[in-house]
C-alpha cells in the first residue's frame, strides 16, 4: 500500500500520514490502509500473533487524532467498552481514512524503545528524613481505654519522639494492620522542616520491613524511575517508559500549547502522567517483591513544563515572553495529592527550577556531578529537545538554556526515528559508501539522533556537503526526491522497508539548527566568563541523547567545542542520580537549594551577542 516507486518515495494526491508514537516514525499510505500494514511498511513491529486474523486481540493501538473506519464485529468482541471509549483500536481491523497520530502502548511492541535509566551509581552517605522506629505498643484493655492515637504518641514520646504529628490518612491505612499483628509495627517517622525535635508519623508498616523511596526524571520524552532502600541508599530496581505526554505534543512548547488550548488539557496531561508513573510504580514494586505502601518518600525532578504539569501549576506563562516559572522555590506536598499511589503520608520533594526553561531536573544533574562544589572549570550540558548547559568557572555557575527541538530525538527528520530497535545509531563513511550499525543489529528502518549526527558529521568530512550543509550535487550517492537533492545512507535492498534511507538538505538543516542553538549556548558562557573553550578541563554530556552521542562527530559537526576527548566524560541520566541523592539525603537538598539560589542565569534570546554567535555556529 505505501506509495513508493522505486527507490525513492514520490508524492501521490491519495496519500495520509501516519504518526507512529511514541515511536516518532512518519509513514505515508493509501487510504484504506490498515493501521497494522502502515507499520509494517514503516518497519515497526506490533505484536500481532494472529498474522491480523483479528483473533488475538495483542494489536492493541490507540487513535490519538484524525480518521479510521468504524469499529468492527471483531473490534467490538476484543475490546471492552472502556478501551473503546478511550480510543483503543485493532491495528489490523482499523483502516486509515485520513492523516492520524497513532499512540501505540508498550504491550503493543515487539520491541521496546532504549531508555535512558542508566547512569552513574548513587556513591553519598544516606541521610534520609524518613527513619523507621520497630515498637510493641501495650494492646487496650478494659483498664486502658486510650485512642489508638493516644496509646501510638505515648509510645513514641517513650522512646524519645515527644513533638509527633499524626494524619488522618495515616492513621486510617495503619490501625487495622497494628490491630492483625499483635500492636508491633514499624513507624516511619519524617523529620519536620521547623525544628530538629518535632517529626511527622508517614507510614505504619509490617515489623523491620524496609522504608522505600521513589526517584523520578520526569523527561520530555523519557520517565525513569528508581526503588531506593532510603536506610542503605541501594537502588533495588529501575525502570522506564515513554512519557505519554508525547501523544499531545513532541516537546515542551506543544504541551504547553495543548494545556492552554484545550479545555482541561492540563489535567488530561497530568492525569496522563500521573497514570504511567503509578503503572511503573506497580511494576518497580512487584519486581522487587513489595508494596506500593513501603513507599514512604518521593522524590520528582523534570525541566519545569513537565515539573508544573505534573503537580498541576499553570503552564500559560511558560509559553509567553518572558516565560517565567510559577515556582522556583522547591516544592513539598503529599504524594497522594497529584495521586501518585504510594504510601499514604507519603511526601513528594521536588527541587527548585531555576528559570522557565531551566528546570529541578537541571538542578538534579548538577548536584550529581557535583559543579556546585566544583574548583576546576567544567562545562555541563543535558541535552534533549531543550538543551540546559551550566558553567563552572571561577567560583561562579552560570547557566542558560537552548531551544534545541526534537531533531536529536529522530523527529522532524525524514527517515529520523527515535531509539529503538531498526533505528541507524552509528555511521562511518569507508570504500566510497556509508556502513551504518543499528540499535538490536536488524536491518535498517530509520535513523536516530546520533546516527543523523554521525552522517553528517561523516558526509561532511567525505565531502558529501559542504560547511553551509548543502549536498554537493556531483556526487554519487546524491539521489534527487520532488526537486531536492540528498544523501543515500542505505539504498532499498538493504533496509527492513526495502525503500532507501537518505538525508534530505532539510534534515541536515534541522541538525544545524539544533547544534548551533547548543553551540551558541556555550560560546557566550565562555564569553561571560571571559574565558576560551580552552580554559575547560572537562566537559560533562548528560541525557538520553547525550549518551550514546559519538563526541569524535558532536565536534567535527561544530555541536561541542573541539577538545581532547578524554576531557569529555557522558554521563548517562545524571538527572535521574541526582534525584536518588536528593531521596536519600537531606544534605544533597540542602546544597541544591543553595545551588539554585546562587546559579546565575543569562537569558540567551534577549543576549546581545545571540545572534551573531548563532548565525556563526551553523557551519559545519
Ligand atoms: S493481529 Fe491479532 S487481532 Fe490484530
Amino acid at each position: 500500500m505505501c506509495v513508493a516507486t522505486g527507490d525513492i518515495m514520490t508524492d501521490d494526491k491519495q496519500q495520509c500520514h501516519v504518526d507512529l508514537e511514541p515511536i516518532g516514525r512518519r509513514e505515508i499510505v493509501e487510504p484504506g490502509t490498515t493501521i497494522l500494514a502502515a507499520t509494517q511498511s514503516s518497519g515497526v513491529e506490533l505484536v500481532a500473533t494472529c498474522g491480523g486474523m483479528g483473533t488475538c486481540g495483542n494489536c492493541r493501538i490507540r487513535l490519538e487524532k484524525g480518521e479510521l473506519t468504524s469499529l468492527t464485529l471483531i473490534e467490538t468482541g476484543k475490546l471492552s467498552t472502556a478501551e473503546i471509549g478511550a480510543g483503543y483500536r485493532l491495528a489490523c481491523q482499523a483502516e486509515i481514512l485520513s492523516d492520524v497520530r497513532i499512540d501505540i502502548p508498550p504491550e503493543s511492541l515487539t520491541a521496546l524503545q532504549r531508555l535512558q535509566i542508566e547512569g552513574l551509581s548513587v556513591s553519598i552517605t544516606p541521610d534520609p528524613l524518613v527513619l523507621p522506629i520497630d515498637l510493641n505498643l501495650p494492646q487496650p484493655t478494659l483498664t486502658d481505654i486510650r485512642s489508638d492515637e493516644a496509646r501510638l504518641k505515648a509510645s513514641l514520646a517513650e522512646h524519645g519522639f515527644s513533638e509527633i504529628d499524626v494524619s488522618v490518612p495515616v492513621l486510617a491505612n495503619g490501625v487495622e494492620k497494628l490491630r492483625e499483628t499483635g500492636w508491633s509495627a514499624r513507624f516511619g517517622l519524617r523529620q519536620k522542616s521547623t525544628s530538629a525535635t518535632h517529626k511527622e508519623l508517614i507510614a505504619i508498616l509490617p515489623v523491620q520491613s524496609p522504608l522505600l523511596g521513589l526517584a523520578i526524571d520526569i523527561g520530555t520524552t523519557k520517565l525513569a524511575a528508581y526503588l531506593i532502600d532510603l536506610s542503605t541508599g541501594a537502588t533495588l530496581v529501575k525502570t522506564g517508559t515513554m512519557n505519554p505526554q508525547i501523544a499531545y505534543g513532541e516537546d515542551v512548547v506543544s504541551r504547553i500549547a495543548y494545556a492552554n488550548n484545550n479545555e482541561a488539557g492540563r489535567q488530561i496531561l497530568q492525569s496522563r502522567l500521573v497514570k504511567s508513573i503509578n503503572s511503573l510504580i506497580r511494576e518497580l514494586c512487584s519486581t522487587a517483591h513489595t508494596a506500593p505502601e513501603q513507599i514512604v518518600e518521593v522524590v520528582a525532578v523534570g525541566n519545569t513544563a513537565m515539573h508544573h504539569l505534573f503537580v498541576g501549576l499553570p503552564v500559560r506563562q511558560l509559553g509567553e515572553a518572558p516565560y517565567v516559572a510559577t515556582v522556583s522555590d522547591s516544592c513539598e506536598l503529599r504524594a497522594r495529592e497529584v495521586g501518585l499511589q504510594v504510601s499514604p503520608g507519603a511526601m513528594l520533594y521536588l527541587p527548585p527550577n531555576i528559570a522557565g526553561y531551566v528546570g529541578a531536573d537541571h538542578v538534579a544533574m548538577l548536584l550529581a556531578s557535583s559543579l556546585g562544589q566544583a574548583s576546576r572549570s567544567i562545562l555541563a550540558l543535558d541535552i534533549g529537545t531543550n538543551t540546559e548547559i551550566t558553567l563552572a568557572y571561577g567560583g561562579r555557575l552560570i547557566c542558560c538554556s537552548c531551544a534545541s527541538g526534537p531533531a536529536f530525538e529522530g523527529a522532524h527528520i525524514r527517515d529520523g526515528m527515535r531509539a529503538v530497535p531498526g533505528a541507524i545509531e552509528r555511521v562511518r563513511f569507508a570504500n566510497d559508501h556509508f556502513q551504518v550499525h543499528t540499535i538490536g543489529d536488524t536491518l535498517p528502518v530509520g535513523i536516530c539522533g546520533s546516527g543523523i549526527l554521525d552522517a553528517i558529521a561523516e558526509a561532511f568530512a567525505a565531502g558529501i556537503i559542504d560547511r553551509r550543509g548543502v549536498p554537493r550535487k556531483e556526487h554519487p550517492l546524491i539521489a534527487e526526491l520532488n526537486g531536492t537533492v540528498a544523501v543515500r545512507l542505505v539504498p532499498a535492498s538493504a533496509t527492513k522497508h526495502g525503500r532507501d534511507i537518505i538525508m534530505t538538505r532539510a534534515d541536515v538543516n534541522e541538525i544545524q539548527l539544533a547544534k548551533a542553538a547548543i553551540r551558541a549556548g556555550v560560546e557566550i558562557l565562555l564569553a561571560e566568563s571571559e574565558i576560551d573553550s580552552t580554559d575547560l578541563d572537562e566537559i560533562i554530556v548528560a541525557g538520553a541523547f547525550g549518551t550514546y552521542l559519538n563526541i569524535g562527530s558532536a565536534i567535527s559537526s561544530g555541536l561541542l567545542p573541539e577538545l581532547p576527548l578524554e576531557q569529555y566524560h557522558q554521563v548517562g541520566n545524571a538527572a535521574g542520580l541526582g534525584a536518588q541523592h536528593l531521596l536519600i539525603s537531606r544534605s544533597a537538598r540542602a546544597s541544591a537549594e543553595k545551588m539554585a539560589r546562587t546559579i546565575e542565569y543569562i537569558e540567551l534570546t534577549t543576549h546581545a551577542s545571540f545572534t551573531d554567535t548563532f548565525t556563526q555556529s551553523l557551519y559545519f
